[in-house]
């Protein structure tokens, strides 16, 4: 298995990752999601990486860039969102390796904090580990019994003990809809 950055030319086949993997609604709407990202200028620098088995896409993980609002301090912070795995390929730690390569290559970039809005017994394997406690708002309230699926993770520095704001993502994904349940 290979992990690398995408490319334009594979827009398609990531869709198509995120359409099986999320089931056909969702699937819809998330690769809808994927595609608007990929475009979205106030979301770079991305970090889009593919997992790959004899050279055939098998999963995607995006990273887009959040801006910390409410601060003083210029924090340089991404946000995982979303990450899929073909559904037969699921459970083998792809996506655990994808998620640990993306944090490498931000460490390595310099980045700061790192959130994502999933699941609590599945991100915090990766380093992940509630947000809210350390006073950093998602873009909308969650609700109180789902306050550990905002969660964040400290790559460099100090902003995590020193800093406390609120999470602005891209346009696209600080539209509402992205944010409910
Ligand atoms: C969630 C997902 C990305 C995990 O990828 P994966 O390669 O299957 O995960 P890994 O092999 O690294 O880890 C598997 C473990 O994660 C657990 N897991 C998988 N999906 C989970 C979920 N939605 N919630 C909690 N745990 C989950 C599995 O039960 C398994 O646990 P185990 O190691 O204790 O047996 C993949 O299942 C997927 O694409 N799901 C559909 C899309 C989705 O829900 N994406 C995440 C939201 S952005």
């Amino acid at each position: 298995m290979q992990i690398r950055k995408s490319t334009e030319s594979e827009c398609k086949e990531i869709l198509n990752i995120h359409n099986q993997a999320f089931g056909e609604k969702k699937g819809q709407v998330i690769s809808k999601l994927v595609e608007d990202l990929l475009n979205d200028k106030s979301a770079m620098p991305i970090l889009s990486l593919v997992a790959l088995e004899n050279e055939r896409i098998i999963g995607h993980i995006l990273y887009t860039k959040v801006t910390i609002t409410q601060t003083e301090l210029a924090i340089s912070a991404q946000i995982l969102a979303p990450l899929a795995i073909l559904p037969e390929e699921q459970k083998k730690g792809i996506g655990e390796k994808l998620i640990n390569e993306g944090i490498r290559q931000l460490k390595e970039l310099g980045t700061e904090l790192v959130f994502v809005l999933g699941h609590p017994s599945y991100y915090p394997r990766c380093g992940f580990f509630p947000a809210g406690e350390k006073g950093f708002e998602a873009p909308y309230p969650i609700p109180e019994e789902h306050a550990a699926a905002w969660m964040v993770q400290s790559l460099n520095g100090d902003a995590l003990e020193t800093a406390n704001g609120k999470v602005q993502c891209s346009n696209i994904l600080n539209e509402p809809q992205h944010w409910r349940e």
